[in-house]
């Protein structure tokens, strides 16, 4: 992996605005995994492995019953799932809501959502730090497994931006967020921290950016939502040990 381009914040006391390149580390890193991988299991596509293997249906049903029961989503909301990525969970949300329009700037990823099976799945090709909608434009906001390829300056814009574009009485579920409080449970054995600080000499982190619970909370509450809640995932899902979820209203 190569290094992730810091978007710029700018606009002193005035609007502020990412200016990510769009040639920038992660996205040129997901097309190239997108492209790479198009002939792949589903998991394999949005790269939820465990210890070099895809996850298995069995393991992956849990995950997504876990989202629904925060995320909550009724037949009648219209639901936004950032870096939707193949479908893999925006299938599902489509089952219990109105309408879901998935966002992921990797075409060869959203080529695999089944619109057919789904039609009232949207689709949008684009970066979720620059997408733009209305005021109270959703219900129900998901942004799964993609917070990590944010820097902290953009998560902080995206914070004020899901906040404006969520319905009053709306959720927002922020889930898998790497947990920097935790981050040593997941690089667990010398030869993986050698790996961990290697790759970021190298300019090519793991992960990506990994967030402390409590910064989350703040800032979420800070930008205007009402209750922030941090959730720890059931043990029995793959990535509990170092990852969160960040529920919102
Ligand atoms: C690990 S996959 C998760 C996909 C899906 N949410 C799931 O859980 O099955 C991460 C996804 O985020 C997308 N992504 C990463 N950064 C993005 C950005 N700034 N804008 C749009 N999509 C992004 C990638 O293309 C990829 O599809």
């Amino acid at each position: 992996m190569t290094t992730t381009s810091p978007g710029k914040a700018s606009g002193v006391g005035g609007e502020a605005t990412i200016q990510a390149s769009p040639e920038d580390y992660w996205q040129r890193y997901w097309q190239h995994q997108a492209a790479e991988s198009l002939g792949s299991a589903a998991q394999v596509q949005v790269q939820r492995t465990w210890q070099g293997r895809p996850i298995t249906d069995a393991e992956f049903r849990p995950i997504v019953d876990w989202i629904l029961d925060q995320l909550r989503p009724g037949l009648d909301d219209v639901v936004l799932d950032l870096c939707c990525g193949n479908g893999a969970i925006t299938h599902h949300l489509a089952r219990r809501s109105a309408r879901v329009l998935g966002v992921d700037f990797a075409q060869d990823l959203l080529r695999h959502v089944d619109r057919e099976g789904h039609p009232n799945i949207e689709l949008q090709q684009g970066d979720i730090r620059r997408c733009e909608f209305p005021a109270d434009s959703f219900d129900r906001i998901l942004l799964y497994a993609g917070l990590q390829y944010l820097t902290q300056g953009e998560t902080v814009l995206l914070m004020r931006r899901l906040r404006d574009w969520l319905r009053p009485g709306g959720r927002v579920l922020i889930g898998d967020v790497p947990d920097a409080d935790r981050m040593w449970d997941f690089f667990d054995s010398v030869s993986r921290r050698a790996a961990h600080f290697e790759q970021l000499v190298a300019g090519e982190p793991i992960i990506g950016t990994w967030f402390a619970p409590q910064w989350l909370a703040h800032l979420a509450r800070d930008s205007g939502f009402a209750t922030a809640e941090v959730l720890l995932q059931p043990k029995t899902l793959p990535y509990a040990h170092f990852r969160f979820e960040l529920l919102l209203s």
